[in-house]
């Protein structure tokens, strides 16, 4: 079936960026117009909300491949048994499926920062959802950095910032004990990164920080201290309300964010009460590129 780019219709999520999108078919034949008004959309309003109750997961990984190649993600034992390019999240264990389960209050983040390319962008559907809490918060961090008065502009642009998933390792199980520590296989397959903490748009150009709390170790030729007050300072600005839409979820919204434009983070949900199943496909760094 096709269905004509133009019958896309969008409504604003949050004032600076987000839209939801109606009219936007998700499988693997969707046409190549459809497709390329759905990048234009993503580029253009950062984050989108599609709703399509009873997604097919074969169909979500279809759609999401017509993209570009997709990570499998580092967390192997959270890949869904049928579709490894699905990373699991939530506490649901069953039907061969063991969710990413973290306690984390908020961690804000772009995925797979500790990857040398970065994913371009994330897809992420609910397939459970919790009738409270659970909740995404994403965080416009180009309108953050816009907002920087010019000296911490000055002081910032061309700095760098290692990232390393054995910092995010440590963070997760100071939250979450139970979870397992990084394997020395895991560790020497991802070797801590450098990222720039101010990063330009590949196809639209703009600005924005690049800050992972969690995941960075510190700033490159800083002490540890003057490092994390400065993050901690950037992450304080860059996600302060009006830079963040949180994101309510019901059952079947698919939510696709650009990680080169914008900061996510879960939040907390009652895991004693309630389930939740996520399911996120994730395009690889480059797929995406002008
Ligand atoms: C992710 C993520 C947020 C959430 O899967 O990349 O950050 O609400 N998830 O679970
Ligand atoms: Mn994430």
């Amino acid at each position: 079936m096709q269905t004509d780019a133009s019958l896309l219709q969008s409504r604003p999520l949050a004032p600076s960026f987000g839209a939801e999108l109606s009219g936007m078919p998700i499988h693997g034949d969707v046409s190549d117009d459809d497709l390329r008004a759905f990048v234009d959309a993503l580029h253009r309003h950062r984050v989108l909300l599609l709703r399509v109750p009873g997604l097919d997961p074969a169909d979500l990984v279809a759609f999401s491949k017509r993209m570009g190649p997709l990570e499998l993600h580092a967390a192997v034992e959270a890949q869904h048994p049928a579709h490894p390019e699905i990373f699991c999240v939530g506490n649901v264990v069953r039907d061969g499926i063991t969710a990413n389960f973290a306690r984390g209050i908020e961690q804000w983040h772009a995925d797979s920062s500790y990857r040398e390319t970065p994913s371009d962008a994330s897809l992420f559907y609910g397939e459970v959802v919790p009738p409270e809490g659970a909740e995404t918060m994403f965080a416009d961090a180009t309108g953050a950095w816009d907002a920087l008065d010019p000296a911490m502009q000055r002081r910032i642009e061309g700095l760098r910032a290692m990232h390393s998933l054995a910092t995010l390792y440590d963070w997760n199980r100071r939250h979450t004990p139970e979870r397992p520590p990084l394997s020395e296989a895991k560790r020497a397959l991802w070797p801590p990164v450098s990222q720039p903490l101010v990063r330009t748009h590949p196809v639209t150009g703009v600005k924005s920080l690049y800050l992972c709390p969690a995941v960075i170790s510190h700033i490159e030729g800083m002490d540890p201290e003057e490092s994390a007050a400065l993050l901690d300072e950037l992450t304080a600005h860059a996600t302060a309300p009006h830079f963040v839409y949180s994101h309510r979820w019901r059952h079947g919204d698919l939510v696709v964010w650009d990680n080169r434009a914008v900061l996510h983070t879960a939040s907390l949900f009652d895991h004693t009460r309630y389930q939740r199943l996520m399911f996120r496909t994730t395009l690889a760094g480059g797929a995406l590129a002008a």
